[in-house]
Parts: C-alpha cells; structure tokens; sequence
C-alpha cells in the first residue's frame, strides 16, 4: 500500500513529534515511554508511517472520538486497500447500510448469553488438552505451546469443522495474517480455505446444525440472509480478527502477570472474583491491538477545535495503546493493578465497527487462564522476555514466554 505524501502546508504535518521510527514497519521498544512524552505536549503526534506522515491520537477522548467518527474517518477506506484483496469484502469494509445489515445478520453468533451457553463449553477441555501435551516436562513456551494455537481451534470448533484438519487451519491463518508482507501466502491460503469451506457451507444451509456456522447461514434480518459470499468473506476475516488478537491478548495477559507475581498471587488466591479484573486490567495495560491505522479520503477540518487541519488521503493512527494509558483517564496509568476494576477500555475499539468477539474473547483468555493457573500452579518466568510488535508497531504480544513450574 502506498499512500501519498502529506502536504497541507499546515504547521503541525512540517514537524515530526516522534522521529527514528516508521509506525508501519518498525518495532518501537520504548512505546510507551515515547507516547507518555508526546502526550504531554499534546493529545496528537505527527509521526513517520509508511515513507510518509501520520496523525497519531494519543489521549482517551480523541481516540474515542475517532472511532466514532466513521464520517471523517471510515474504517472502509484503509480496509478496501489493506485486507480486502485477500479477506474479500469483510464487514471492515462496508460502511452505512451495509454495514448495518451485515452486523445485524452476525451479531447473533456472538450475544454474551450464546457465548456463555455454547462456547463455554469448549473453551476448558480445550485449555486442558493442550496443557496434556507439555505439563509432564515441568517446562514449556506458553507461546508456542499454548497461546497461539488455542485461539484458531477455539474458532474451528466454534464452526463446527473438523478436528483432523486444526493444523491446516492454523497454517491458514498464519498466511491470511501475514498477507501485507507475504501476498502470495495470503492469496493461496485464501484459495485453499475457499475451496475448503464451500461445500461446508452449502450443507450446513440445508441441514443446520447447533454451531456458528449454521448460525451464520440461517440467521436473517432486515428480509435477507447473508449470502455464500458474505459468509466466506466473515469466515476469512475470523482468523486474522479474531485469532491473532486473541492469541496475543493471552500472551499479554500471562506476560503482565508473570512480571507482577504480586498480582499473579492475588489472582491464583481467589480465581472467581480476581480473574476477570486481571483480564480486564492486561487489555488496558497492554491491549493486542495497539495501533490501528485509519485514512481520511476527504480533508477534515479543524477536527475536535484541535486546530489542527487534516488533508485529504492522510494516515492517521488510532493509538489505543496511548489512550489506554492516558493519566487524564487512569491514574498511575503504567501500574498494572488488577485493583482498579474499570471497564470497557479501548481495547476492543469503539462506534459502529467495536470489535463484535468481545464476548468470546473475554470468555476465552479467562478459560484459559483459568486452566493454566489450575494446572500450573509454581509457573514462574525462567528467561526475560519483552512485547514486541507485530505487523510494524499495529498488533503487540510476548515473543515468548518461557515457564517452569
Ligand atoms: C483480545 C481479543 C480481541 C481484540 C483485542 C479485538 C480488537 C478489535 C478491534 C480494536 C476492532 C475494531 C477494528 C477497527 O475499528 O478497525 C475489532 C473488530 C472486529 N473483531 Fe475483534 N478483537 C478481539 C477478538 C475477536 C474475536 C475473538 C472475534 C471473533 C471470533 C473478533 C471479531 C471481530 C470482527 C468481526 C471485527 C469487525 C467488526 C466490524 O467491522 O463491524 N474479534 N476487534
């Protein structure tokens, strides 16, 4: 993707806030640091971001606000470019009407109360069956062992596909991910998983079962059902949407409480009531989806009495890593404390396209947690580790997390 250089002539885009890094492409190490300093000078940074420069949203209020604001900044326009080659036309790239009917048709796979009903149940045996496979050595990589394959077979299950093929699935989804970096991957996984789900599909349209696939192809609203199309497209963007950042909010979960075993302790003492704070705490102190790139395809004027003055066709950031950390909103907003009670974050974005596996992925890192804390009841850090960025700086989880208990 190749965006054009911004030239308004306005004072704030001639000076960079935040140099040395391109937002695109570079992992920054200091993150938080760098956002803490921009941020008290201002609630925006004028940063690098693809050879170019991007508006950055520091503060709670304007990263709310740009999420709302689907006039000035639709999620569509950067979607078309980034995802809609290889996902097809998603839900993240429909905007109006639409949209609103697209939701409307798969908000119902998702409510809390099927979550709590029909996905409970798997997330547990699920959590367990992957802890049989390296509790007896005394040691693991909860990355590689645990985190990033429990999501994807959460969802394979949640459709109703077959077992046998969990490890293809997780193949696919590693390629749809990647699909900015490695196009070709991406477009035969999509092929592959196409050809792959199709017949699924058109049997579960004439003999429905209880899983979310069925769901999907029955449910109707407004007069209309979702078309084969649509369904194929949602079903690709579950992997990369609701995976990867699943995977990755675990991650982080465990990483904020291995490097606080204050708060790991207090957790482990009293699981029914501390657990979902700690989830709920690790999303805000380190949310997975850290930078999400937006454009504004027409000029946007004196945006929020900023006087700031956006052209047409700019980058922006909406920077939840920085709101989720912004001092005017939280106290001590570095400490992760599991005491704080506050929810919702930012973490699952906000307005009309506010992330709608909320529930589900609420349920599945406090499962697996849950399991883990059980299971591994010594598990202690043996080798510092850091979060890292992962498509540039836009996605942030552990790169690894070696235990022993
Ligand atoms: C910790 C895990 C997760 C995080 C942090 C997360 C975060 C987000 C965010 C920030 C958005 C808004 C994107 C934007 O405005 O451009 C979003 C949208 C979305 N998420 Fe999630 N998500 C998570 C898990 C899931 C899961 C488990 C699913 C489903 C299986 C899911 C499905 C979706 C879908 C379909 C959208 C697009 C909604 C729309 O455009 O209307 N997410 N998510």
């Amino acid at each position: 993707m190749s965006l054009p250089a911004v030239r308004g002539g306005f004072e704030p885009f001639d000076v960079l806030d935040i140099e040395g890094y391109d937002f695109a492409f570079d992992d920054i190490p200091n993150l938080h640091e760098l956002f803490a300093a921009a941020r008290a000078r201002k609630p925006y940074a004028i940063v690098p971001f693809l050879g170019t420069r991007a508006v950055l949203f520091l503060t709670h209020d304007l990263v709310t606000a740009a999420f709302k604001d689907e006039e000035s900044f639709p999620a569509s326009a950067i979607y078309a470019a980034t995802t809609e080659p290889v996902l097809g036309h998603t839900i993240q790239c429909m905007r109006g009407a639409e949209h609103r009917i697209n939701r409307k048709l798969v908000v119902p796979a998702f409510r809390r109360k099927v979550v709590t009903e029909q996905v409970e149940a798997i997330l547990e045996p699920l959590a367990h069956e992957l802890v049989d496979r390296f509790e007896a050595r005394g040691e693991a990589d909860l990355v590689t062992e645990f985190t990033h394959g429990y999501p994807v077979r959460v969802i394979t299950r949640l459709l109703g596909l077959p077992m046998d093929d969990e490890e293809r699935f997780r193949r696919w989804a590693v390629d749809l991910f990647h699909f900015p970096m490695a196009p070709e991957a991406a477009e035969r996984a999509s092929r592959e998983f196409t050809e792959y789900v199709t017949p699924i599909v058109a049997r579960r349209r004439i003999d429905p079962g209880d899983d979310l696939l069925s769901t999907l192809a029955c449910t109707e609203a407004e007069g209309r059902r979702l078309t084969d199309e649509e369904i194929l497209s949602f079903l690709r963007l579950l992997f990369p949407a609701g995976a990867d950042t699943t995977y990755l909010g675990l991650g982080n979960a465990l990483y904020a409480l291995l490097t606080h075993p204050e708060q790991l302790a207090r957790v482990s003492a009293d699981p029914d009531e501390e657990l979902e704070w700690a989830v709920e705490e690790s999303l805000r102190w380190e949310p997975p989806v850290g930078l999400l790139p937006r454009v504004c395809p027409a000029p946007v004027r004196d945006w929020q009495g900023l006087g700031l003055d956006i052209p047409a066709e700019t980058p922006l950031i909406f920077a939840i890593t920085a709101a989720n950390r912004d001092p005017a909103h939280y106290p001590d907003p570095d400490v992760f404390d599991i005491g704080r009670r506050v929810r919702p974050t930012l973490a699952f974005g906000d307005g009309p396209h506010v992330c709608l596996g909320t529930w589900l992925a609420l349920a599945e890192i406090r499962a697996a947690l849950k399991v883990l804390l059980q299971r591994l009841p010594a598990m202690r850090s043996v080798e510092p580790t850091r979060v890292r960025g992962l498509l540039g700086t836009a996605l942030r989880g552990p790169e690894s997390l070696r235990v022993r208990f």
